[in-house]
């Protein structure tokens, strides 16, 4: 085992951790929950103690919530018992989630198996399931105690799936400044091996910009209020994945796209360097993003921010970069918000 990060949170310390294949699972587990595609990955585990909720979003509801406390129930798991989450964010959101509730919280480990959720949703403490249409409606703040995290299993990820990954590793090799910043240097430098998935070159990555997420959290911790910028592009991406119903494209596609407009807006309003600005389109696009025009009304992607959570005044905010490790959180101007989603205002009306 390798540590890479420890997070100090006021209740305790969440340790993030690489580990060897056959040490993801930890051996004190009195209930393991897993998904449809995770659970095969594990033919040895102990089927008495484990769950196995339906694969994807639609499943990041109370009801797999309250599965997962009757079976914690039926296991007499108690409070200092160990809860184990083994998936995407979807698996490890929801488990989270209900052992912060169960008993009014017991032992979390997480074990992350997209790319995703590696270098984001399982670090950092959000919990939640959606509901009433609404993502991410409900939820909890519970650090896991552990986050055990293998590259290795990213071997059956779905292609569409590992890419959505990369667009949040993306960002957070955006939010470092360009000097020291290794993992900038490596996605530049290495993209054939890492869209090959490379062992070495993920090995590499992952502990990389998982540290990314767990310094800036670690630093909101301390009321610097850098955990905003963690949303560099997210403003943008839920409101296109929101305007097409969480269908059409994946929430990484979503990401880039809203990173690009972001770039967009910043190079607009006269504070991102339109050199830089070029050199990170040309990077995104290196990873397969292609959405260039999201095939939905610019108007509509426009009121589906309107109901954005992160509105400050009446006004919506956007994080956006100077340069590498620059961020800036700050509302613009609605004509250059028009423009950069490309709402055309007729001058005459
Ligand atoms: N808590 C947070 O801070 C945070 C941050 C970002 C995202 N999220 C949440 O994460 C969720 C998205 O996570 P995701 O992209 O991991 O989606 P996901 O959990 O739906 O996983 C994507 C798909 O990959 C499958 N899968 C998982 N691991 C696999 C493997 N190793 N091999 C083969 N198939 C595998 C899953 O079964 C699923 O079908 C969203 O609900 C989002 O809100 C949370």
């Amino acid at each position: 085992m390798e540590e890479i990060a420890t997070i100090a949170y006021p209740d305790g310390d969440s340790r993030i951790l690489m580990v060897a294949r056959k040490e993801l699972l930890p051996s004190d587990a009195r209930l393991t929950v897993f998904d449809g595609n995770t659970a095969p990955l594990f033919p040895d585990r102990d089927l008495e103690c484990s769950l196995s909720l339906p694969p994807g979003e639609t499943a990041k509801n109370w009801t797999s919530v309250e599965r997962i406390i009757n079976r914690a129930l039926a296991v007499e798991l108690e409070r200092d018992g160990l809860i184990v989450g083994v998936g995407g964010g979807v698996v490890t959101d929801v488990t989270a989630f209900a052992a912060s509730i169960y008993m009014r919280g017991c032992r979390l480990v997480l074990v992350p198996t997209t790319l995703l959720s590696m270098v984001d949703a399982a670090t950092g403490g959000k919990t939640g399931f959606d509901f009433g249409g609404v993502k991410n409606l409900l939820g909890t703040f519970y650090p896991a105690h552990e986050v055990r995290i293998c590259p290795e299993i990213l071997e059956t990820l779905p292609e569409r799936e590992f890419q959505s990954g990369m667009a949040e590793v993306i960002k957070h090799a955006l939010l470092l400044p360009e000097e020291n910043n290794p993992l900038l240097v490596q996605i530049r430098d290495e993209c054939e091996q890492i869209r090959a998935r490379d062992p070495e070159a993920l090995m590499k990555m992952i502990p990389a910009a998982v540290k990314v997420k767990a310094d800036v959290v670690e630093a909101d911790l301390r009321e610097r209020g850098e955990r905003a910028f963690l949303n560099l592009g997210h403003t943008f991406a839920h409101a296109l994945e929101a305007a097409t119903n969480f269908s059409r494209w994946s929430h990484g596609e979503a990401v880039a796209w809203g990173i690009l407009r972001a770039l967009d807006l910043g190079e607009r309003i006269g504070i991102t360097d339109p050199q830089w600005a070029n050199q990170t389109r040309q990077l995104i696009a290196s990873y397969g993003f292609d959405i260039v025009t999201p095939q939905v009304a610019p108007e509509e992607i426009k009121a589906a921010m309107s109901s954005d959570k992160k509105k400050k005044d009446g006004h919506i905010r956007f994080v956006m970069l100077k340069g590498p490790g620059q961020p800036v959180l700050q509302s613009v101007p609605e004509s250059d918000l028009d423009a950069v989603l490309g709402i055309e205002k007729n001058l005459e009306s």
